[in-house]
């Protein structure tokens, strides 16, 4: 009963209170508590970023380094927890790893069903954002049959991730500085972007009061889509499938077509309708890996640029406000710096844990907090009397 708007895929559905992050979609602007995210992107770095949009301000020194101690003690996951990697095929895609093992967390961790206790929120928040680099890294090595690479506390956040995921037995492995900078730059550029797909699915899972780690698996589940976080990897496989900038046109043509399911990967979204700002740092730090890796001439590169240049001057993406996307250039990066495309949206993941856990947090002590449980239009039969199957 009562009267309910109907609104299929929630285009004008406000579904919470927040102040975590701000997107002002016809300026290309996204603040986190405020602070833009180029800024953001330039001077800070990721786990400055978790502090920020968990606590609300910039830590000062002494909480920095206290909040980048405790990440770092936490990295380390169970060690029982290699079970659950070996139980998987081995050419499992690590985003499917990934959803069943921070699933499997919540069982590991009985405390954290407590939510209703700040310091389990507090300990669970923590544990997410120490441990899914650890888990994205062991999920990669798994699939191409190498050991796993323990944490080292001693590496900041992004080497020990790439440590993790590129170090081999009995050889030496030295995280370049720039590299590191760059991945811990995708991790800022990903880590909240308010009410997404993924991020209402945390909510929603949560407002049945689910435990934290079950909540998480499950906004996983809902980013690795082509749509959302999987974008990332859809994008460099449709650059590679084009090939050179002679066949630009062709796939243009069919991401026009509307009778072609084809769309131009890593362009459009749904709230910013000038341009993605963070796809502007992206493009930036893309030519600065490849550059430091001495293949600015990538042919892939060529080919984004080209086809960036020529979706841009075609008035069906400028009628339909259609810009790059935050994921056009991350996965040229990612290929660049030795990452197969299936591990580009557990990168994703590994980043957007911040915003998820955030979210998450703000939810749980919002008094107006109640489970969320959309209505529908029904469309079937309406009453209708059993017949029985001698009579069907
Ligand atoms: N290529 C060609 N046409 C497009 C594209 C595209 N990438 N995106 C939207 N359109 C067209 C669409 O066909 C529709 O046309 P019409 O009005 O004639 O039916 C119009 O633009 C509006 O599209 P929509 O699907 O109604 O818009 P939406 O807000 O529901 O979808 C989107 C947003 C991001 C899902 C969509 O733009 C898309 O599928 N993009 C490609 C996938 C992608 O890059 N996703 C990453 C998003 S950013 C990172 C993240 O969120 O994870």
């Amino acid at each position: 009963a009562g009267v309910f708007t109907h609104d299929p895929g929630f285009t004008s559905t406000s579904s919470c209170d927040s102040s975590i992050t701000f997107i002002d979609g016809d300026k290309g602007e996204l603040l986190h508590r405020g602070y833009p995210i180029d800024q953001l992107a330039e001077k800070s770095h990721f786990l400055e970023v978790c502090y920020l949009l968990l606590y609300g301000e910039l830590p000062n020194a002494a909480d920095l380094e206290k909040f980048e101690t405790t990440i770092t003690h936490h990295t380390m996951i169970h060690e029982q927890m290699g079970n659950f990697f070996r139980g998987f095929r081995r050419d499992a895609h690590p985003m499917a790893v990934m959803v069943g093992v921070v699933g499997a967390m919540s069982a590991f961790y009985h405390d954290s069903t407590d939510i209703n206790d700040p310091r389990q929120r507090e300990i669970a928040s923590h544990r997410l954002i120490a441990k899914m680099p650890t888990i994205a890294a062991w999920a990669y090595k798994y699939t191409i049959g190498q050991p796993f690479v323990y944490p080292r506390n001693d590496l900041d956040y992004a080497s020990n991730f790439l440590r993790m995921c590129f170090a081999v037995p009995a050889e030496e492995y030295k995280v370049d500085p720039i590299l590191s900078r760059a991945m811990d730059r995708i991790f800022t550029l990903h880590a909240d972007h308010e009410q997404n797909a993924s991020t209402s699915t945390v909510r929603l899972a949560s407002s049945s009061g689910a435990n934290p780690f079950a909540c998480i698996a499950a906004g996983i589940a809902c980013l690795w889509g082509p749509a959302h976080g999987g974008a990332n990897q859809a994008c460099l496989e449709m650059l590679k499938e084009i090939g050179t900038p002679d066949r630009i046109p062709e796939f243009i043509d069919r991401a026009k077509d509307k009778n072609d399911p084809f769309r131009l990967m890593g362009f459009g979204h749904r709230v910013y309708k000038n341009h993605d700002p963070r796809a502007t740092v992206m493009k930036t730090s893309a030519h600065e890996v490849l550059d430091l890796l001495g293949v600015e001439d990538n042919p892939i590169l060529q080919v984004a640029m080209e086809l960036e240049k020529t979706a841009l001057e075609d008035p069906y993406f400028a009628e339909k406000k259609l810009f790059p996307n935050v994921d056009f250039y991350s996965g040229i990066i990612l290929e660049a710096m030795g990452f197969p495309t299936s591990m580009f949206t557990p990168i994703f993941a590994v980043s957007r844990t911040v915003g998820w856990v955030s979210q998450w947090k703000e939810q749980l002590t919002d008094p107006a907090m109640k489970i969320g449980r959309p209505r529908q239009l029904y469309t079937g039969e309406t009453h209708r009397d059993y017949v029985e199957i001698e009579d069907r």
